[in-house]
């Protein structure tokens, strides 16, 4: 049985899918740089003449057909170019999925492969965004192969609504041996997975993502935490302080056009803050889909059209 609020977002999804994207256009482009590389490009530095970071992301993901993945390579080869160019301070984030993980992990690994290698020439980081759970193993697989060849050039997502998570912190801790090369982004994850496996209140979650930051600070495992909610940002204000965790080791997360002014407030504290910045032609498709995974976003677009500034 569903909750009336939850059938209306799950209406408005339904009906939002049938509009011109013009319209879904009013609410997307707060969370979406625009449909170029120039855009992306600008955002970044905008950024960074507000003391912040960026981690550029190209639009795009669930390939079912492997033609497009040249043409995604190229693009993410470019952008790593133009902002190497243009002395910008950023990294970037892909989906495996983008490049066919979910077809043929070979030919992903290879296109990752050598978006990282090209990254890694210029000093640059790629991390590996984490997908639905279908993908868990097969992106932690593809990020151990990667980080053997471009130590200090890749990181991962890890998700704290999965159970499994600690488990595969745990691991990769072991991996590591000590080395410090281990970069993870830790996030509450956006998918829409099943109790069985994933946490669902947001007690659960919030608990096991402070458990894991501090996990990650106990085993020099830099930490890159990706949230907009004040009681986890407190919380590893808390950690930090706790384990005397200095700014190399560890990085605020957020969203392009979520909660700026708590980030602002981040970077006037003197904390490290990178803004992830999603561009291209894919935002449609990435914003309805978001949206069908996870309907409580309905609240925040319905604010977006009709709260200003
Ligand atoms: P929560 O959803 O509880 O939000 C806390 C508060 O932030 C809300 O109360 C609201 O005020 C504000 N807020 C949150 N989202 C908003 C929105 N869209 N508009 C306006 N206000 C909003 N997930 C994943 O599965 N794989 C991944 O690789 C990544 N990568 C990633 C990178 C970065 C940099 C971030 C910040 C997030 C991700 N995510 C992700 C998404 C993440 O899993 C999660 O869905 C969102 O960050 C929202 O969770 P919060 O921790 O912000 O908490």
């Amino acid at each position: 049985m569903l909750w009336l609020p939850e059938m209306i977002n799950k209406l408005i999804v339904s009906l939002l899918q049938l509009m011109p994207k013009r319209f879904v256009w009013i609410f997307s482009k707060r969370y979406i740089a625009g449909e170029g590389l120039e855009d992306a490009l600008k955002i970044t530095g905008e950024f960074n003449s507000k003391g912040m970071l960026a981690t550029m992301d190209l639009l795009g993901e669930f390939l079912t057909r492997p033609e497009k993945v040249e043409s995604y390579k190229e693009e993410y080869i470019r952008l790593i170019d133009e902002s190497v160019k243009r002395k910008l301070d950023n990294s970037f984030s892909v989906k495996p999925t983008m490049f066919g993980l979910l077809i043929d992990e070979e030919m992903c690994y290879n296109n990752i492969r050598d978006i990282v290698s090209r990254a890694a020439l210029n000093r640059r980081f790629v991390r590996i965004d984490m997908e639905d759970s279908q993908c868990t193993d097969r992106e932690i697989s593809l990020y151990k192969r990667l980080l053997g060849e471009f130590p200090g050039n890749v990181g991962l997502v890890l998700q704290s609504y999965l159970k499994r998570t600690m488990n595969d912190l745990n691991n990769l801790a072991e991996f590591d041996n000590g080395r410090g090369l281990v970069n993870i982004r830790i996030c509450k994850g956006i998918y829409n997975e099943a109790s069985s496996i994933a946490f669902k209140s947001k007690k659960e979650i919030n608990i096991n993502f402070l458990k894991a930051i501090d996990f990650m600070f106990r085993n020099k495992i830099y930490a890159a935490v990706a949230t907009h909610d004040r009681e986890i940002i407190n919380g590893t204000l808390k950690l930090i302080n706790e384990h005397k965790i200095s700014s190399g080791e560890f990085e605020f997360q957020m969203l392009y056009g979520v909660t700026p002014d708590l980030g602002k407030s981040l970077v006037e504290k003197g904390y490290t803050l990178r803004i992830y910045v999603p561009y291209g032609k894919d935002w449609f498709n990435y914003s309805t889909r978001r949206l069908k995974e996870n309907p409580r976003m309905v609240f925040h677009i319905v604010k977006a059209l009709f709260v200003r500034g």
